[in-house]
């Protein structure tokens, strides 16, 4: 499990990230009135409803109802978890971090951690340096008989690992790298001393270059962290592609290649991913948009959450070939499991995506068909059975219809077209197939909307009651006004009620904020909890009374309502409770209503 922070460090922290200056590097903020105001960094748009409170230390964009601390503006703009996003705020603010003061092991795997990384740096910097020397014309020319101009090289940082049998080696540890770090990293393989035997002579142990006369294609992490390598060969030299294997500092299963470019990409619509280096770099190089690819695995549910956090979509574009297409089902699998939507991208003639941008152009890439999981699990159903008979239709129709009961209606009804013209089975058949009545005349069920297409649903509080119940708890969160002016009993909103419990117990706004699970209760605290509309204290002092009054009378005037209602029925002590409540309340409305002219 990832180690907690402890919550007076994290108090400090937040207390330390001033949330204007933090959100003021990547968005140009104005100061109107007590807040600053920008354009919205996570939705295009040209008048600005992005608002930063210094005050409460929150942020909300009132457009696309974005909101929370600052730990959550650096995870949504940074695209990182709640761990990195404190980490590098505390990196910015030149916080050590907790454990480190505590804790020898982690100390300990820190430094190596780092210097390993900081090994991997090195090479990747020798790498590329050398691809514009003799030592790496050859690969140099490789790369640029594959069609690659010199800024895509740079952009992906490609290199040259020349031909000798230890120039990395020697060069890294001439920085100061050990041997050990050189082969716990993955770049130098090292051969053991051998005795002398009757042929041949004793030979000490020696360390050579894991790449040796290859184009390289660095891996580099989401925070530009160079992990691990992937060496092609210059010619028909086995293996084709030659990986740093797993790691201290590189897991495969755990990340994608060119993360460090998605990260930069911002509103990416879908995340384009491929089965190659080349197919990575080609596409990009012809300008498609947030394009990444697994490293020489099958598509892990790591990666899916990983991609989803990129955007919400996930399109598989896997190589035309049969590996490729069975691939694609697992790795739809893998993102419906993890709640990703998904699309196929089926390239034509056994094709990579590569050979097919370069043979067919980007237009051509542009119009190819997104399948949906389905129509492609269809598509591919259709190859294994013959449909030229009885028999094979009607297995077919069966295996669709396992399917199509998986599908909302809408996306059923598509399928459902095709599937009787492919089958000759009429509508009534195929559906009593699926398990499912779909009544005529509903065909045209409302639009299911993906997850994560929606528009967060925060929006201003309905009633006079919930608004005055919302003020109520704005005014609180300033802690400037007495606490025993209300009560829980003022609340009806199970969420209020807590943040109330919260703030009397001292709690910030932020922290109250990012004690929120899930995105549209998030929003809606935030709002609720930017700077009050004011800053005079008699006037909040009032604001909060009238709340209050008008929130007790509202509901003194409900119960005397209902109280009266059921009077006639009751009867004995019963009744005689009854009528006593009666007369209280009706003093209490008296009084509220006195107090209100
Ligand atoms: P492919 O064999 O489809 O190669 O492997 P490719 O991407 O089209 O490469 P080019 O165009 O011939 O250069 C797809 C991916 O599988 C992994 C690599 O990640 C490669 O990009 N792979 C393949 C290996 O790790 N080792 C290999 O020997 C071959
Ligand atoms: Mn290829």
């Amino acid at each position: 499990m990832a180690p907690r922070f402890p919550t007076a460090w994290l108090d400090e922290l937040r207390a330390r990230a001033d949330i204007v200056q933090i959100i003021g590097q990547h968005v140009q903020l104005k100061k109107n009135g007590r807040k600053h105001w920008g354009l919205c960094p996570f939705h295009g748009e040209k008048t600005a409803s992005f608002s930063v409170d210094s005050e409460s230390q929150l942020y909300y964009c009132f457009g696309c109802k974005a909101g929370g601390s600052v730990i959550q503006f650096v995870m949504e703009y940074e695209r990182l978890e709640f761990q990195e996003a404190v980490k590098h705020l505390a990196d910015q603010l030149h916080m050590p971090l907790p454990q480190m003061e505590s804790d020898p092991d982690y100390q300990r795997r820190r430094t190596q951690r780092e210097r390993l990384l900081a090994c991997n740096r090195d090479a990747a910097h020798f790498f590329h340096q050398t691809l514009f020397t003799p030592a790496g014309q050859p690969a140099l020319d490789y790369l640029k008989r594959r069609g690659l101009t010199d800024s895509i090289i740079r952009k992906f940082g490609l290199g040259a690992a020349p031909a000798g049998w230890d120039i990395l080696t020697r060069h890294l540890q001439e920085k100061g790298y050990t041997a050990e770090e050189l082969k716990l990293v993955g770049l130098t393989v090292i051969k053991e001393a051998t005795p002398a035997t009757e042929n041949e002579p004793a030979r000490p142990r020696r360390a050579f270059d894991m790449f040796r006369n290859r184009a390289i294609f660095p891996i580099i992490d989401q925070y530009g962290n160079v992990l691990a390598f992937g060496g092609r060969a210059l010619g028909d030299v086995q293996p084709k592609y030659l990986n740093t294997s797993d790691t201290p500092v590189f897991n495969k299963r755990m990340g994608v290649y060119a993360a460090n470019l998605l990260r930069k990409e911002r509103h990416l619509q879908r995340v384009v991913l491929v089965e190659g280096y080349m197919d990575v770099v080609a596409l990009t190089q012809f300008g498609v948009p947030g394009v990444c690819a697994t490293l020489g695995t099958a598509l892990t549910n790591e990666q899916a959450r990983l991609l989803k956090r990129f955007a919400p979509a996930v399109y598989l574009s896997y190589d035309g070939d049969s590996a490729g297409q069975n691939a694609i089902l697992r790795g739809l699998d893998i993102l419906e499991a993890e709640g990703v939507e998904a699309r196929v991208l089926d390239f034509p003639d056994g094709l990579d995506p590569d050979e097919f941008i370069r043979r067919d152009g980007r237009e051509a890439f542009d119009r190819l068909p997104a399948l949906t999981p389905a129509a492609y699990r269809m598509r591919r159903l259709r190859t294994e059975h013959d449909l030229s008979t009885q028999e094979g239709r009607t297995a077919y129709a069966r295996a669709c219809a396992a399917i199509l009961s998986r599908l909302d209606p809408v996306e059923r009804e598509n399928h459902l077209q095709e599937l009787m013209v492919h089958t000759g089975f009429t509508r009534d058949v195929l559906i009593q197939q699926i398990g499912l009545s779909i009544p005529q005349g509903q065909q045209t069920a409302p639009q299911i909307v993906p997850t994560r297409m929606r528009p967060r649903q925060d929006s201003p509080a309905a009633t006079q009651e919930s608004r005055d119940e919302e003020l109520l708890i704005s005014l609180l969160s300033t802690q400037r006004l007495p606490a025993d002016i209300v009560t829980e009993e003022d609340f009806s909103d199970e969420l209020l009620q807590e943040l109330f419990r919260e703030l009397t117990a001292g709690a910030s706004p932020a922290t109250l904020v990012e004690m929120q699970g899930d995105e549209v209760t998030r929003a809606r605290v935030s709002r609720i909890l930017l700077t009050p509309p004011t800053e005079d204290m008699d006037q909040m002092l009032r604001m909060a009374q009238e709340c209050i009054n008008r929130n007790r009378l509202k509901r003194a005037t409900e119960e005397f309502t209902a109280l009266s209602r059921s009077m006639a029925r009751l009867e004995g002590p019963e009744k005689s409770a009854a009528l006593l409540r009666a007369q209280q309340l009706s003093a209490e409305i008296r009084r509220l209503n006195g107090s209100r002219q």
